[in-house]
């Protein structure tokens, strides 16, 4: 190792190396606050003033990090956030957790990553590690952040090291966190790669070494293609059981008692979050430019992005057969976040079934008590809606609940005794009942006759 590498490995084991984490989001703030409760100096960055505000007050918006857990650290001195790049002339290691989301043409938007290189290049100084964690195509490490850095004359793996570690976070996720999950690094150099796993080896359990940054970006988008192509297969398994007339929810779950090489995945309404539905396009962008077609990452991306007008369809159809039509009818969409007890919207499916509903002359509504609001941008009716309380009397007051997010905070057994008819795409409701049309599952027994109230046609309700 040369001296100025061997430098910083030695305050980094110390403890006294000084942590930067730029982007306070879903991912950056947990790291910061992992950095911190492990007894690292630890500066989160963004350009977000309400959020660096937040956190100067000791309150968290991310709901996996509580905000008594950051006024703790906050009171320790260890953590504080600033909107103030300036701040990099006095931190030895830098985390980029930036987003990364697709431009409308399915090409990857680098424009945050670009920023957020371009103000830390600023103040670069001999002697510190950046590692970039927002995921991304193949070859962004080296290709994208590595010569930005340099052109401030400075050289990788000489002057400062370089590596690629992928975010693996699940939020909401109760068993594994930003401490259990463990960590892959890719260094630019073998001192990069060193210096990055002895910085995660201060917070996070389990470290992964490999060769290259390209190799850690490669795993991130496996992972998640993987994810992708999977619930794909799941969602066009459900409506071939739809037309079958087989429970595809009973199928996956008899399918998944085999103890070996059956992973179970389920069908929805569509993919949502900001990873799953986007990242795999990274790569099919990357590929292209290598003459490579990948064809399971666009069938997958088609069959998912058919999943809210197959929900739609359900809805019409389950309508239909209480002689109702779509035009007109009061649909409650019962969870608008992309997963079930999270707050995140970003690619919810339920905002596009929203949108086609909406278009199809139905009067759209919603309950979510992770989402209070729904702005009119956010969605294609082009409205400003409130979240409706998701009790028995919301539910008996329209023609369809339909269940598009299956948060545990919902009364299901409410649900089902008011509503006069429930579409559930989560396999919420787990008994059958007349009035409960499930996604990828057969109309259910005596639907033509129930009525209202509980009863058959012909008897008293
Ligand atoms: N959310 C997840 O579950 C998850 C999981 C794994 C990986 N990732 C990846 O991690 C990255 C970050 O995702 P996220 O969910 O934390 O995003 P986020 O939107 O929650 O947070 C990103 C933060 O970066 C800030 N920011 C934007 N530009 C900046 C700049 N130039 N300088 C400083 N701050 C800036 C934003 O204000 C925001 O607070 C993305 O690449 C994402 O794909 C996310």
């Amino acid at each position: 190792m040369t001296p100025i590498a061997e430098g910083l490995l030695r305050r980094i084991q110390d403890g006294h190396a000084r942590a930067g984490v730029v982007g306070l989001g879903y991912v950056g703030l947990p790291l910061a606050v992992e950095f911190a409760r492990h007894g690292m100096t630890c500066t989160g960055i963004d350009v977000d003033a309400r959020k660096v505000a937040a956190i100067s007050r000791g309150e968290s918006y991310i709901p996996d990090v509580p905000s008594a857990d950051v006024r703790e650290l906050l009171d320790t001195g260890r953590l504080s956030a600033t909107a103030d790049f300036g701040v990099v002339a006095q931190l030895d290691t830098i985390n980029i957790c930036v987003p990364t989301p697709l431009r409308k043409t399915k090409d990857p938007d680098m424009s945050y990553i670009v920023s957020a290189v371009e103000a830390i290049a600023v103040n670069l100084h001999p002697g510190m590690l950046v590692v970039l964690e927002s995921t991304t195509y193949p070859g962004t490490t080296e290709e994208v952040v590595q010569p930005l850095l340099e052109s401030t004359g400075l050289k990788a793996g000489v002057d400062f090291f370089l590596a690629f570690s992928p975010e693996r976070v699940d939020p909401g996720n109760a068993a594994f966190n930003t401490r259990n999950v463990p960590k892959v690094v890719g260094g630019t150099t073998p001192e990069g790669a060193a210096l990055a796993c002895a910085l995660y080896g201060k917070a996070i359990e389990t470290v992964i070494p490999v060769s290259s940054p390209r190799v850690a970006e490669m795993v991130k988008l496996l992972e998640n293609t993987f994810r992708a192509v999977n619930i794909g297969l799941v969602n066009e398994i459900a409506l071939m059981c739809d037309k079958l007339g087989i429970n595809v929810w009973e199928v996956v779950d008899a399918a998944k008692t085999k103890p070996f090489g059956f992973m179970p995945f389920y069908p929805g309404p569509g993919l949502g979050g900001h990873c799953i539905p986007i990242d795999p396009f990274y790569l099919s962008w990357k590929a292209r430019q290598y003459g490579f077609e990948p064809r399971f990452i666009e069938l997958a991306g088609h069959i998912n992005g058919a999943m809210p007008h197959a929900t739609v369809d359900k809805i019409a159809d389950a309508l239909n057969v209480q002689k109702k039509a779509l035009n007109g009818a009061r649909i409650l969409v019962a969870g608008i976040a992309y997963k079930r007890d999270i707050n995140d919207m970003r690619e919810s499916p339920s905002l596009d079934v929203m949108g086609l509903l909406h278009q199809q002359g139905a009067r759209v509504y919603y309950a979510d008590p992770h989402v209070p609001k729904l702005e009119a941008r956010a969605w294609l009716g082009g409205y400003d809606l409130e979240s409706l309380t998701l009790d028995s009397a919301t539910a008996a007051g329209v023609d369809c609940v339909a269940i598009l997010t299956e948060h545990s905070a919902f009364d299901y057994d409410a649900i089902v005794a008011s509503a006069p008819l429930i579409v559930d795409t989560r396999n919420a409701i787990k008994e059958t009942h007349p009035h409960v049309f499930k996604l990828g599952a057969p109309q259910p027994a005596h639907a033509e006759t129930w009525l209202p109230g509980g009863a058959a046609d012909g008897q008293a309700a």
